[in-house]
């Protein structure tokens, strides 16, 4: 059957570019959210803001997939850094999406979903969506984004980094907290978060529950620390909308 794009964003600066750029919308209110079904950059798409949190994203996942049929999934939006080498307007793709704060210990494993008994969603759309990415990065970015907002940020071309990407109910906001979250997973498995965010890993549990592949890309707003809030607020008003609008374009017509 035809492919059908679930699109998720959590907040409002994130969805701009996208609600604005679609095309030919039907509108339905399910479960307090409108979902947009129409025609983005050539593709047919169901658009949604979901809100903030985990809960939020899996009711909205499970929508999407059981009551308006879609094949695959992608999130789009911001999240804090984890990793240094990962900056403001960095683009991370997430090749896995693990939930922070699933902690059965001392029953289960750290990470893991008892009974699920799994931590880590992968993804099997990272590639493509990173390759189609890359390209624009390499040429096409600096030329659209050359008089825009990112330059507050230091932004002149962002790198693009495939990884896991952490989830949580939680705003991160200081670096303690941050290290918190980049030791436990160091400790229990072995591996680095690139990015926290709050809905990413629910979006994945419920699509692997469900058989769609998922994809979560992530535009770094800010570097989970004291200055969180303010870079966080400052990037969602001014650039997360144009960046996202533009990187799921890049995709879709790649
Ligand atoms: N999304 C963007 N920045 C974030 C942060 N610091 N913590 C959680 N979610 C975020």
């Amino acid at each position: 059957s035809e492919e059908v794009y679930g699109i998720i964003c959590a907040e409002q600066g994130e969805i701009d570019n996208l609600s604005k750029d679609i095309k030919d919308t039907t509108e339905t209110e399910i479960a307090s959210r409108v979902f947009k079904q129409g025609t983005l950059y050539g593709r047919r798409v169901v658009l949604v803001l979901c809100r903030p949190g985990k809960v939020a994203a899996a009711a909205t996942t499970t929508l999407l997939i059981h009551h308006f049929k879609v094949n695959k999934l992608l999130f789009v939006g911001v999240a804090g850094s984890t990793h240094p080498d990962v900056h403001i307007g960095d683009i991370v793709v997430g090749t896995e999406c693990s939930q922070h704060d699933m902690d059965a210990r001392p029953w289960r494993e750290r990470y893991i979903l008892p009974e699920l008994g799994v931590g880590f969603f992968e993804s099997t759309l990272a590639e493509p969506f990173a390759k189609a990415v890359s390209a624009f990065l390499a040429d096409g970015f600096q030329t659209e984004f050359a008089e825009s907002d990112l330059s507050m940020f230091d932004v002149t071309i962002p790198a693009i980094h495939k990884g896991l990407i952490v989830s949580g109910d939680q705003f991160i906001a200081s670096k303690e907290v941050k290290a918190g979250i980049v030791d436990g997973y160091a400790e229990a498995h072995k591996k680095t978060p690139l990015a926290c965010e709050m809905e990413g890993a629910a979006v994945a549990q419920v699509a692997y529950e469900m058989g769609c592949p998922a994809l979560v890309v992530r535009v770094i707003s800010d570097e989970a620390n004291d200055k969180s809030l303010d870079d966080f607020g400052a990037f969602l008003t001014k650039c997360s909308g144009p960046v996202i609008g533009a990187i799921v374009r890049e995709y879709f017509m790649s």
